[in-house]
């Protein structure tokens, strides 16, 4: 019968006769996904498994440090984190168009990614435990969907590590294959990940970067993570944080409008809260959340966020709008 327990101990015991005594390596994104497939992997393999988490600047307030202190102390992960907000600002600069965003991100992180994959092997070399895994944290709705032929048509550009080009040499281990994202979520707990990393709400890889309606720059990322962290502490405070699936916060960056704060008048951007409901991010509903709630972020943000005078609610379910902006 399905046990956590159960699953945990099977993948151990296949991981193991996979990968044998070479190296592997995984790339965290600071998803659950991710998160849990490399717990597995480390309590499979120990100091065989090394992490990358590329930390691109588009990440939200606490995240990196989240995915740098809690997922090491919980499972004592080597990690290798790669600073590269510069390179990343550096290719973002002067691009507006959303699916341009994407691509630049993607093809950044992996360049980015590669390189460190190539340290990685590099280091390992000749030492008898080459590096020759790739750990991904692939769920059973992910190959139903690659492989299901529904033929769905290419809305947005979506770049996960599960992106990266097919030439690489490496062999796979999915231990995830075969598990629901619930499930995912019981087997991640069960190896004493915390809460903020398994009960975390979906977030997209190109972060940030696709939040900022028009150019991204360090001082919109910087007002955008101040609106968003606001907007998710007082929706945890709340206890919203089940019943809303995921609520992105959204600069509008190119928009501007009249407002009157302090002593006079003022000319600030928008910030847009999306509040969603849903079950697997299809389809999605627009969350009906309680007004007060509603209020004490509005208030909070144009108090605390320097230009922004305004914020509004995004009314409109997926379809016809998308979870996210961009
Ligand atoms: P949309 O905007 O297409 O989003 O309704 C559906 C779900 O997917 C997330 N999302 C992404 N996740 N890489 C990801 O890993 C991406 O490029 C990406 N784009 C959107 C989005 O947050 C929502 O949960």
């Amino acid at each position: 019968s399905w046990t956590t327990g159960n699953v945990i101990e099977e993948q151990v015991a296949a991981i193991r006769e996979q990968v044998g005594n070479k190296r592997a390596i995984c790339g965290l994104s600071g998803g659950v996904d991710s998160a849990v497939a490399a717990a597995l992997v480390q309590k499979a393999i120990g100091s065989q498994l090394t992490c990358v988490y590329v930390d691109h600047g588009l990440m939200r307030k606490g995240e990196t440090e989240q995915v740098e202190k809690d997922f090491v102390a919980a499972t004592g992960v080597q990690l290798k984190v790669v600073d590269a907000q510069e390179r990343f600002l550096t290719a973002l600069a002067g691009v507006s168009d959303p699916e341009t965003k994407r691509k630049i991100i993607g093809r950044e992180f992996i360049r980015v990614f590669e390189q460190a994959q190539a340290e990685i092997v590099a280091e390992s070399a000749g030492t008898g435990e080459d590096v020759a895994f790739l750990v991904q944290g692939t769920l059973y709705p992910d190959i139903v969907e690659s492989g299901g032929g529904t033929g769905t048509a290419n809305i947005k550009s979506h770049h996960n590590v599960g992106g990266l080009p097919e030439d690489l040499e490496f062999e796979l281990v999915e231990p995830l294959r075969q598990l629901f994202k619930d499930e995912v979520r019981m087997v991640g707990s069960e190896l004493g990940l915390p809460d903020e990393i398994v009960q975390r709400q979906p977030f997209p890889g190109p972060g940030l970067g696709i939040r900022i309606v028009g150019e991204v720059t360090r001082e919109r990322l910087d007002l955008l993570r101040e609106a968003d962290a606001i907007a998710r502490e007082e929706l945890t405070a709340a206890g919203l944080d089940r019943e809303i699936w995921q609520c992105p916060v959204v600069l509008l960056a190119d928009v501007r409008s009249v407002g009157v704060q302090g002593d006079g008048r003022t000319y600030g951007h928008p910030i847009v809260l999306r509040p969603v409901s849903s079950e697997d991010a299809m389809t999605a509903d627009w969350t009906r959340m309680p007004y007060e709630v509603l209020a004490r972020i509005s208030t909070r943000i144009t108090n605390e966020v320097r230009d922004v005078n305004r914020v509004v609610l995004d009314v409109t379910s997926k379809p016809p709008g998308t979870i996210e902006w961009e």
